[in-house]
């Protein structure tokens, strides 16, 4: 039974090697969450599905409203959900555990997950993949807000005690560097559109046409018109399949915030110290070295 082992090799206070012995222990441990990464190993994907990828606050909702409008504007679809959530759930944390291999094609998911964690396939089956990028420093304060309006967080005791959990990866999501690091070394592998939350806020029609065109829609201008109109901040605010005011009340404590809350870029500005911004300036400019990608906000 190796209790025999010295006290430096096992710790009996603390364990032993025949722990429990049974089938299924880690049902006891798992989230649901990573009960599911553990099942997207059986997910299939298919070439015609469209996975928009985001690292957590970075614009996911906008853009699902975005794939969401340009994929009901064309007239081959034949499916509406009553939401985006819906149209576009999570794969790695689906609310009612749907058998996603039931959808018809084309199927649209949305993920946080790195590269590693994905379902396998990206790169054989070629489906389409958006990934949408934002200033990390917005995502932080946008992420500490958030914090507050969902029951499910921690809520962090200070601003200054949340970014240094951010910056460190110790955050729902992980790291931001590591994702961007992740997803961007797979550009040449995947079938994959990289977009920033400041150009989508800079031209927002440019950036729905580049979405338009990488799915394959052919949609004239009108209906691409339509699709910017609906996109707004102001209009996406009142759209109830869009706005996800329509979580349960332990997923979004509407009293204490909303998922669309600003949407503006530089919103950090109003929240850093001048000692906060050159600590993760300091931070960026490390693990971003080497990385052939040009932003396209200001860091400074
Ligand atoms: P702020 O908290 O800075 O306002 P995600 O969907 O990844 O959780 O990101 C949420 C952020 O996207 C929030 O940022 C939210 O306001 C912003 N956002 C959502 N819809 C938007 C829109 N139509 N236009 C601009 N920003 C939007």
């Amino acid at each position: 039974n190796y209790e025999f082992l010295p006290q430096e090799l096992l710790d009996r206070e603390r364990g032993h090697f025949l722990r429990k012995g049974t089938v299924g222990d880690w049902k006891n441990t798992f989230t649901v969450a990573q009960k599911n990464v553990v099942s997207l190993e059986a997910f299939e994907i298919r070439d015609s599905d469209i996975f928009l990828v985001t690292y957590p606050k970075s614009g996911t909702i906008w853009t699902q409203q975005i794939i969401t409008l340009l994929c009901e504007a064309d007239p081959s679809n034949d499916i509406v959900y009553d939401n985006n959530l819906e149209t576009m759930p999570w794969l790695e944390s689906p609310l009612d555990m749907p058998d996603y291999s039931l959808r018809p094609s084309p199927r649209l998911f949305t993920s946080h997950l790195t590269p590693a964690l994905m379902p396998p396939g990206l790169e054989d089956k070629r489906p389409k993949i958006v990934y949408v990028m934002r200033n990390p420093k917005d995502i932080v304060v946008s992420y500490f807000h958030y914090c507050h309006a969902t029951p499910k967080l921690e809520t962090p005791k200070s601003f200054e005690d949340f970014l240094g959990e951010y910056l460190e990866g110790a955050v729902l999501g992980a790291s931001w560097f590591d994702h961007i690091r992740e997803w961007y070394s797979k550009r040449d592998q995947y079938n994959i559109l990289f977009l920033t939350y400041e150009n989508m806020i800079k031209d927002l029609r440019s950036e729905v046409l580049k979405i338009s065109k990488f799915l394959g829609k052919n949609l004239d201008s009108s209906a691409i018109d339509h699709v910017v109109e609906r996109a707004t901040f102001r209009n996406m605010k009142k759209d109830p399949k869009a706005n996800y005011e329509f979580l349960p009340q332990e997923l979004l404590d509407r009293e204490r915030g909303h998922f669309l809350r600003k949407g503006t870029v530089g919103d950090w500005k109003n929240t850093f110290t001048v000692a906060q911004s050159e600590r993760f300036d300091q931070v960026f400019q490390e693990r971003m070295r080497g990385l052939p990608l040009q932003f396209t906000w200001d860091i400074q």
